[in-house]
């Protein structure tokens, strides 16, 4: 034998020298879950050490992440069910407690990037991502409230905003939106292929903002699809978009890969809640090592193509690092 693979892995440092993917706290983004009130830090049960935090607690939070060198996170509102309505105009009303709690959190740390979800479901009786009308969730309808929405949290301080809704349309209509207030450097990065997928289950729980009636099936992709995935990336850039992200990321490297191959724009990827939750209880049970479990989870999205990946395992991943 002439040819033995084996010596270019005989060791570390001829393996570390010959790596081809790598991945650092650079590349992520760290979701956290926000509530209104005081001293408040609430668990999300199915997703074991992620919580709801109060803004008081969660500035402290941050200030700890920072120093693990976390530069990015996107920030999700838990909203109380009686400021829900079927128009979501919790969402960018003046006293909502999550724009007051982002205009604090970029006064605070400006250095930080904040990102935000633009969508109804957090906000919506409905728990659906649009207006709902005879079981229907309506299209056209739904773009200006994604509009207000973004132009709220631009104002408020957010530095990329994420359309997660689905809809046709709205990464142009929220561009021309943001632009038309000013905010040209508020970046998009669009949810492009985002799969009606069971993996959402612990989000769900956390916002307490599963549907209260049927799916999500007519809006988000289905599973089984990749091609129709090439559709919307062409939208999504045609309409502005910055960064195109598949969610989830693990159960959808194929769909990574093949708009990373198509696309000149950066790929990031979201790490869904149930991906990490699965991680989570098998290392619990003793049945998977954590850490070089979530490592390698995070490697195989880097290497399927992704530049970022939004993922609830950035704080321990970024721990990791500077140990
Ligand atoms: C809301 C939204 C969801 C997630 C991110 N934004 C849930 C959904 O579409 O039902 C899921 C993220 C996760 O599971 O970690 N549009």
């Amino acid at each position: 034998m002439y040819k033995r693979p084996r010596r270019n892995r005989v060791n570390h440092a001829i393996r570390r020298m010959i790596e081809e993917t790598s991945i650092t706290t650079a590349n992520l983004i760290y979701p956290m879950f926000l509530v209104d009130g005081e001293n408040i830090k609430e668990e999300i049960a199915s997703l074991p050490g992620n919580f709801r935090w109060s803004l008081d607690l969660l500035l402290k939070e941050l200030e700890e992440c920072i120093r693990l060198g976390i530069d990015k996170v996107v920030l999700f509102p838990a909203v109380k069910e009686e400021l829900k309505d079927q128009f979501a105009s919790y969402s960018y009303q003046k006293e909502n407690f999550y724009l007051k709690a982002i205009f604090e959190i970029k006064k605070r740390f400006p250095n930080l990037v904040l990102m935000s979800d633009v969508a109804m479901d957090p906000y919506s009786s409905d728990g659906h991502d649009g207006l709902v009308r005879n079981g229907k969730i309506l299209n056209d309808e739904t773009l200006p409230v994604l509009s207000k929405m973004a132009i709220a949290q631009a104002q408020a301080g957010i530095d990329i905003i994420g359309p997660s809704d689905m809809m046709d349309g709205r990464v142009a209509h929220i561009r021309a939106a943001l632009d038309k207030e000013g905010y040209k450097e508020t970046l998009i990065m669009s949810y492009t292929a985002k799969y009606a997928s069971a993996f959402y289950g612990p989000f769900r729980d956390a916002l307490d903002s599963a549907p209260k009636s049927g799916d999500k099936k007519t809006y988000q992709m289905n599973p089984a699809n990749k091609r129709e995935a090439l559709i919307e990336a062409r939208l999504d850039e045609e309409e502005g978009a910055d960064m195109l992200m598949v969610k989830p990321a693990t159960c959808y490297l194929d769909v990574i890969h093949l708009l990373k191959e198509k696309s000149d724009l950066p790929i990031t990827a979201y790490n869904v809640s149930g991906e990490c939750a699965m991680v989570y209880a098998a290392a619990e049970k003793g049945w998977l090592d954590y850490e070089a479990t979530m490592t390698e989870m995070l490697l195989s999205i880097r290497r399927a193509g992704a530049d970022g990946i939004l993922t609830y395992f950035a704080k321990d991943f970024a721990a990791l690092q500077i140990r």
